[in-house]
């Protein structure tokens, strides 16, 4: 059991073969942390680990002779207020206008398995075998409420997860003004904090900076997890790199507004949190109510990011993504946004899938423009019925001409929004998330439908539902392209307009849940103006994302290289697209393009007939190759080489399980005279096999260890006459038996 309550010492180690967590219960019955990290050996008592001590301006937490003083004491769940000055992980709002509280062990729990937080996404387990949880209660009999603090460990992964849940039993309401997921005091702060960040266009840039007494964050006030944040933030030694090292990552499996927040106090302990954001959340508790946190992901690494990364992928990729495509290879798509945008009749329509078939390309999207009066985006959202002026014979008509083809067919719908100008709105007007009498910010046109109200979700659920059963539709890429503005929901009272933000999260999860459960096969790809909802929650309902409306191959080197630090390489939506590129105006040659777009989910999305024979000849074959090694590049294990947030040039392999064969690629950017030899040296290979591959057109030998340790001796001026800026070289590596 690898869960043990120590009973003498009244402490908790979790732990397996990679980490080991440590709880106490401390004198004042409050759970204090002793310990977090690489796995140590179990004793029946870690009291020497607990510190504390009363320092000048020190309030003490209780009154004998002990120094137990909040402040200076790494605590599991802590609260402001009571000697701590830190910010704590909740806040509880009580009638008499109080905000303490302190919440005192009862008792435990510790089972097998993992429960579900339904309806919020969270990770699984298929057989109990494969985890352990415990449950720890705790309570505040002032205001007569629960608090149970669920962890789970992971039997085979370096994998905890947490989170909270409050239960008011007491007669007089209280009111959450906030609660974390996950809480954890790390004893000192020679740390650096790494958070995915940037814009639409630009996500999840990698961001490092060094730890600092006070607080630095990560964050999103929008409703939705954010293209300028993702909910992850980590901490690393400032010496751990890609490969070794000390790194703890906290993930947060939610897609609307979070906090991640570092704090380091005085004496450099480092506080960190991440839950929901406080901000524009409220949540009234009557009597026998419940409030349930959104589940956190903790995962601890001494080897280095992409140790860390290893094991995201692995959980997220088995047990967070779900259902019928979870194991399944992925289709190769044509989506048609890039090639007609909105302009499309179903003649271009058809022969751009014919084109697309010829080539090899699987599955057709059909994306924005082909419902109500959807001819720009001033108009149609909400109005999930066809535009037959566009399509005479319907989604049903043209999804059966495309599947004759032998394609699947899919379309693009973005059900959380309405324009004015569409029936939905004119019907509802009320219907829109807005505060009264306040100008209502249309953002490119549109407004965010009030999913805290079930009605709404009923309306769209039917909408889509008459849509797809008449229709022969395999795929949909779900969009959402505007952020929360005048959060105020019209069926809510005063009271509850902190809930309003939270409910709508929660509605869009539901959506999801019906619309899955109802069409399993479907394949649903999540997207938010590219990658503005790239996170967690969202994987447990679609198992792929649009990673960035930038499509151009050298930005994509940096958007696919941070978002790898926590998402598998099988939940990256990424396509080759035409040049000039349509964001940055670049060319890029189309093998850069295929070779970029191959580590993700691969597709196209241009105009196939606008390309030369001869470089359709090459998207034929880009394709073939994808489809041979599809199931390696996202069963593998993902390592990135060289970072283009470091340096000029990107590099990144895929190893199998069995580490009989690899996919790795170079890409040189801009290429310069008389430069110097570059090597690239492969990772994660067996040193002792010998490998085949083709090195300058020529059929080679070699051990791994000299692909790992002496490396490929490469020659940018040679590659660059070639092809010039932006070349690319692509590797298979395998075994020689
Ligand atoms: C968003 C998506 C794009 C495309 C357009 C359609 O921007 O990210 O891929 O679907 O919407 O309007």
């Amino acid at each position: 059991m690898p869960i043990i309550f120590h009973e003498k010492s009244r402490q908790f180690h979790i732990y397996n073969e990679y980490i080991s967590y440590i709880i106490e219960i401390m004198e004042n019955g409050e759970l204090g942390n002793l310990y977090y990290g690489k796995k140590i050996n179990d004793r029946e008592s870690f009291a020497y680990l607990h510190q504390d001590k009363e320092r000048s301006l020190a309030a003490m937490a209780t009154d004998s002779q002990s120094n137990l003083c909040l402040q200076y004491t790494r605590q599991e769940y802590p609260s402001y207020g009571r000697g701590d000055y830190r910010y704590g992980a909740y806040k509880i709002e009580q009638e008499n206008g109080s905000t303490i509280s302190k919440f005192e062990y009862v008792n435990h729990s510790i089972y097998a398995g993992k429960k579900s937080i339904n309806p919020l996404p969270s990770t699984y387990v298929e057989d109990e075998e494969e985890a352990t949880s415990i449950e720890i209660y705790l309570y505040d009999k002032i205001i007569d409420t629960k608090l149970i603090l669920t962890y789970t460990i992971y039997e085979e992964r370096a994998v905890i997860t947490r989170c909270a849940k409050l239960i008011h039993k007491g007669e007089k309401p209280i009111v959450l003004a906030n609660a974390m997921s996950v809480s954890v005091d790390i004893p000192d702060k020679d740390y650096e904090m790494i958070h995915l960040s940037g814009a639409w266009a630009r996500e999840r840039a990698v961001k490092i900076r060094k730890l600092e007494q006070g607080i630095q964050s990560v964050y999103s006030m929008r409703g939705a997890s954010s293209a300028e944040h993702n909910p992850f933030v980590a901490i690393k030694r400032s010496h751990t790199t890609e490969d070794c090292g000390e790194v703890y990552g906290f993930s947060l499996v939610y897609s609307g507004s979070f906090l991640g927040q570092i704090e380091v106090c005085s004496h450099d302990t480092t506080r960190i949190m991440l839950g929901i954001h406080p901000d524009n959340f409220s949540w009234r508790l009557n009597q026998g109510d419940e409030f349930q946190t959104p589940e956190a992901v903790m995962v601890y690494s001494d080897e280095g990011l992409n140790g860390m990364s290893q094991t995201y992928h692995a959980l997220y990729r088995n047990r967070l993504v779900r259902g019928y495509w979870r194991d399944r290879e992925r289709p190769v798509l044509l989506n048609n946004w890039e090639a007609t945008y909105m302009d499309f009749t179903e003649d271009s329509i058809i022969q751009l899938a014919k084109k697309a078939k010829e080539l090899g390309v699987e599955l057709f999207v059909l994306d924005d423009g082909w419902f109500g009066t959807r001819n720009d985006d001033t108009q149609g959202l909400g109005d999930w019925y066809v535009n037959k002026n566009k399509l005479p014979d319907g989604i049903s008509g043209l999804s059966e001409k495309i599947e004759k083809l032998g394609m699947k067919f899919g379309i693009w719908i973005e059900p959380e929004m309405v324009n004015k100008n569409s029936d939905l709105y004119r019907t509802h007007p009320d219907w829109i998330l807005s505060t009264p009498d306040r100008f209502e910010s249309p953002s490119r046109y549109q407004h965010v439908l009030d999913y805290s109200r079930p009605e709404v979700i009923d309306t769209i659920f039917n909408m889509l539902d008459r849509l797809l059963s008449d229709s022969k539709i395999s795929y949909i890429k779900w969009d959402m392209n505007r952020y929360i503005t005048e959060c105020y929901s019209r069926s809510a009272s005063s009271k509850e307009q902190g809930t309003v933000m939270h409910k709508h999260i929660l509605g869009v999860y539901e959506l999801y849940s019906r619309l899955t459960t109802k069409y399993p096969e479907i394949l649903f790809e999540s997207c938010a103006s590219g990658g503005a909802r790239f996170d967690p929650g969202m994987l447990y309902f679609s198992p792929q994302i649009w990673c960035s409306d930038n499509t151009d191959a050298i930005e994509r080197l940096k958007i696919q290289y941070g978002t790898s630090m926590v998402y598998p390489l099988s939940t990256m939506g990424a396509h080759v697209s035409a040049v000039p590129n349509h964001q940055v105006n670049r060319f890029t040659p189309l093998q850069t393009r295929g070779n970029v777009a191959f580590f993700g989910v691969f597709g196209y999305e241009l105009d196939l007939n606008k390309l030369t024979k001869e470089e359709q000849e090459q998207v034929k074959n880009q394709i073939e190759l994808y489809k041979k090694y599809r199931k390696l590049i996202h069963e593998g294990t993902f390592f990135r080489i060289q970072s283009p947030f470091e340096s000029e040039d990107t590099a990144w392999s895929v190893v199998s399980k069995n580490k009989t064969e690899a996919i790795a690629v170079y890409y040189f950017k801009l290429n310069y005279a008389n430069a110097g030899f570059v090597r690239f040296k492969l990772k994660g290979l067996d040193p002792n096999k010998q490998y085949q591959l083709i090195l300058n057109d020529k059929e080679c030998i070699m051990y791994g260890s000299e692909l790992m340790y002496a490396g490929l001796p490469l020659d940018r001026n040679k590659e660059g006459k070639k092809y010039g800026d932006f070349s690319s070289l692509l590797f298979h590596i395998k075994e020689v038996r």
